[in-house]
């Protein structure tokens, strides 16, 4: 089975880029593009939020749109950038709610089972998981504690080394860590927020965060100076779930924009060799 990661795509509204500068709604295109052709199928793709920049409707229809694309089956949670009401105007399908007041459910049609979260206090740029979403995602876990399973929220519980998005904190981090911790089938934690591609050892399980679509954020380990964003050609994760039950995780370049290549080796090897 191939699950696609993708996030932060941060859309803006036609004619506009985002911050006045990235070209994030036609690296999202070009992003899905990609994933629609590759070999073999990609069976699923996670979208773990800031779909939108701002968010206005017009963000999130120009969004609807650009998913409209998708060939592949996809569910989203909500960013601190997005809106549940736009969220569930604009990508219903995306995200079946089965929790009142917050975008959570699970994902059973696959071989892995997906349970997706919602992290957004509206108006803060932090992450939040309340007792209330703790209590139903613990309930959820102890229904099948066996089953290989997913979790995907736009905020990671930790803290990156960035300066805005440290400094944005997570309520409730400790409380989902000992509910976690609970469970030894939780594969992957899949996470957005930090707009950087990295994996990180938590609670017996891995956090693993995939860059954002065009503007990644400069890792800068002082923690001193405001963070600062680079426009870099969009990219996504790949978790393969092998016959084994083991998942690899890739990073999937989106070739075709400033990234030359494939090249193939074979050729490459005469060419060194004259
Ligand atoms: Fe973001
Ligand atoms: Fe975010």
């Amino acid at each position: 089975m191939l699950v696609a990661h993708i996030s932060d795509s941060h859309v803006a509204e036609y004619g506009k880029k985002a911050y006045g500068l990235a070209p994030t709604s036609e690296y999202f295109e070009k992003c899905i593009k990609h994933m629609n052709s590759f070999e073999p199928k990609i069976d699923l793709v996670l979208i773990t939020g800031d779909i939108c920049g701002n968010p206005t409707p017009g963000e999130s229809r120009r969004a609807a749109d650009i998913l409209s694309t998708l060939k592949i089956p996809y569910y989203t949670v909500p960013g601190n950038h997005d809106t549940r009401d736009d969220l569930l105007k604009y990508l219903p399908k995306s995200c079946p709610t089965e929790l009142d007041g917050f975008i959570q459910y699970t994902v059973e049609d696959y071989d892995l089972r997906v349970i997706a979260l919602d992290s957004v206090t509206e108006g803060m740029p932090g992450g939040t998981l309340c007792k209330k979403r703790l209590d139903w995602l613990d309930a959820k876990l102890a229904e099948q504690p066996q089953r290989p399973t997913m979790l995907m929220l736009h905020h990671p519980p930790i803290k990156y080394g960035v300066h805005e998005t440290d400094t944005d904190g997570f309520i409730g981090s400790e409380e989902f860590g000992d509910v976690v911790e609970k469970y030894s089938n939780i594969t992957r934690v899949l996470c957005g927020h930090v707009h950087m591609s990295c994996h990180a050892g938590w609670r017996n399980t891995v956090i693993s965060t995939t860059a954002a679509i065009g503007m990644q954020l400069v890792l800068d380990l002082t923690l001193k100076k405001d963070s600062a964003f680079s426009i870099q050609p969009p990219s996504y994760q790949l978790h393969y779930h092998n016959a084994d039950g083991e998942i690899i995780s890739n990073v999937i370049p989106v070739r075709g924009l400033d990234t030359p290549g494939p090249f193939m080796f074979e050729e490459y090897l005469k060419v060194e060799s004259k």
